[in-house]
């Protein structure tokens, strides 16, 4: 039997209409040509189902080997191209299910015996969900790993850090890059985190109330691979935490990944020139032969808009809404498809530019010496010296002032100009405010001294191990 389209009115739920549906109505409620993206999903757990009600003795084993096969063909029509979708069929759901009845007959109109669209669309966009956001570990898994190398290489290299944007204190490369790998390690452990609740199959509570046939709802779960199955069957067709909780741990990602494009930015920038963008990852202008723009990092920071407004969109889709299935969460799945495409590209982008940055390790050290990035140094070396600290930064900020007004560091004053201000100071004050030092002395845990990024370090590289 050849797949054609087959527009008579409504096989599926039509038996109580004496009209077909308006044109306009059946137009304004298709989803399939979106939600055709889940037909894997919407194929496994059609499977999974048929083979509990054959082990339930609902269906025979006979129509459930039917009914398996038949969708393993749809499988190959689909990604082959040579399946027509219909679009008075409304959805994935029952486009395959009417392909299917085309193929193995009344087999095929046994598939969705104890079975509702609801708790159908339910699992089959949670196992979709799952998929994706497993992808998205991957991705962040991957990143943490780039980052961490690009640490590893860059450990000596020491730069302003910043506070507000204004010079704070010196830190190393390193220290500032690992900084976004555990940005990254906190959104890889928060998709693992909500994947145990993405992971519980809805199928079994049908409509909303649950189902008079002897059906098996938990092996349907084991064998799509979830942790287990709903505790309500009204909440379970009726459920769209998943995709929110997937919305907002994408939301955070790119709004990280949109901190680090910032910087990339700003370091870009020739007044910074902290970093050289490569050739591959820019673009230039039109009209101004000399430019060379960070395009992908713009963009990216962006894209974070969106990932925003998906989410936002479908907390304002589920508000309100009374039990159980609503017609509204239909409207779950555009968002989620645009929010997986954007993460999902934003990360891998992210990976491969991020190798092919160059630092410029040179202007950073430059960079270091404007804005009395050793201040608090001096400060401490006096309060070593007995000075309460409160003090101790007073007469420091007075120095700062003093070396401002000459247009030169702290460390380029000479002793006595500093001893008019604070007799305490000796000569072993200079190898304190040295850059290199001020890194290298800040060794509490989490800190920018060497042992201690070697330590996080380490801990990135056993906790990434752990995937593995
Ligand atoms: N396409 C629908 C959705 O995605 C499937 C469920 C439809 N159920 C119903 N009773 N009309 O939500």
């Amino acid at each position: 039997m050849p797949n054609t389209p087959d527009n008579s009115s409504q096989a599926t739920w039509g038996g109580r209409f004496s009209a077909p549906p308006s044109e306009l109505m059946a137009i304004y409620t298709d989803s399939q040509h979106y939600d055709r993206a889940m037909y894997a999903q919407d194929i496994r757990a059609s499977i999974a189902h048929a083979r509990m009600l054959a082990r339930q003795g609902i269906i025979s084993d006979a129509e459930a080997t039917a009914i398996v096969e038949g969708l393993e063909k749809i499988r190959q029509e689909i990604e082959s191209g040579a399946f027509v979708w219909q679009p008075s069929l409304e959805d994935v759901h029952m486009n395959i299910e009417a392909r299917l009845t085309a193929l193995v007959g009344d087999a095929g109109k046994k598939l969705h015996t104890g079975r509702s669209r609801n708790d159908q669309t339910g699992l089959t966009f949670r196992l979709y969900v799952s998929d994706h956001c497993k992808a998205w570990l991957d991705l962040c898994l991957h990143l943490c790993g780039v980052i961490c190398a690009a640490a590893s290489d860059n450990r000596d290299v020491i730069l302003p850090g910043c506070t507000h944007l204004q010079p704070a204190q010196p830190v190393s490369l390193a220290q500032h890059l690992l900084a976004y790998a555990g940005m990254f390690k906190r959104d890889a452990e928060r998709i693992v985190d909500m994947l145990a609740r993405v992971r519980i199959s809805p199928l079994g509570a049908a409509a909303l109330a649950g189902s008079t046939y002897p059906l098996d709802p938990e092996s349907v779960a084991a064998e799509v691979g979830f942790h287990g199955i709903y505790s309500n069957s009204m909440d379970a067709v009726s459920d769209r935490d998943f995709a929110l909780e997937a919305l907002f741990v994408a939301s955070v990602i790119m709004m990280h990944l949109s901190r680090l494009c910032e910087e990339i930015i700003i370091w870009a920038n020739p007044a910074f020139g902290f970093v050289r963008l490569p050739d591959s990852f820019s673009t230039g202008s039109s009209i101004m032969p000399q430019k060379k723009n960070p395009d992908v990092a713009e963009l990216m920071r962006g894209k974070t808009g969106r990932t925003y407004g998906n989410l936002v969109a479908l907390l304002t889709v589920m508000k309100s809404l009374p039990l159980a299935y609503d017609r509204d969460m239909q409207e779950d799945k555009e968002g989620f498809f645009d929010t997986d495409r954007t993460v999902a590209s934003s990360l891998e982008i992210m990976a491969a530019m991020l190798p092919a940055l160059q630092f410029d390790a040179e202007s950073m050290a430059r960079a270091c010496h404007k804005g009395f990035i050793n201040a608090t140094e001096l400060a401490d070396y006096l309060a070593a010296r007995g000075v309460p600290f409160r003090d101790a930064h007073h007469i420091t900020g007075k120095i700062v002032a003093v070396a401002e007004q000459k247009g030169c560091g702290i460390g380029e004053l000479a002793l006595d100009e500093m001893q008019k201000i604070s007799p305490l100071i000796e000569n072993d004050v200079y190898d304190v405010l040295d850059y290199a030092a001020c890194v290298r002395r800040r060794e509490t845990p989490g800190g920018t001294g060497p042992a201690s990024v070697q330590a996080q370090l380490k801990d990135f590289q056993n906790w990434l191990a752990t995937f593995k």
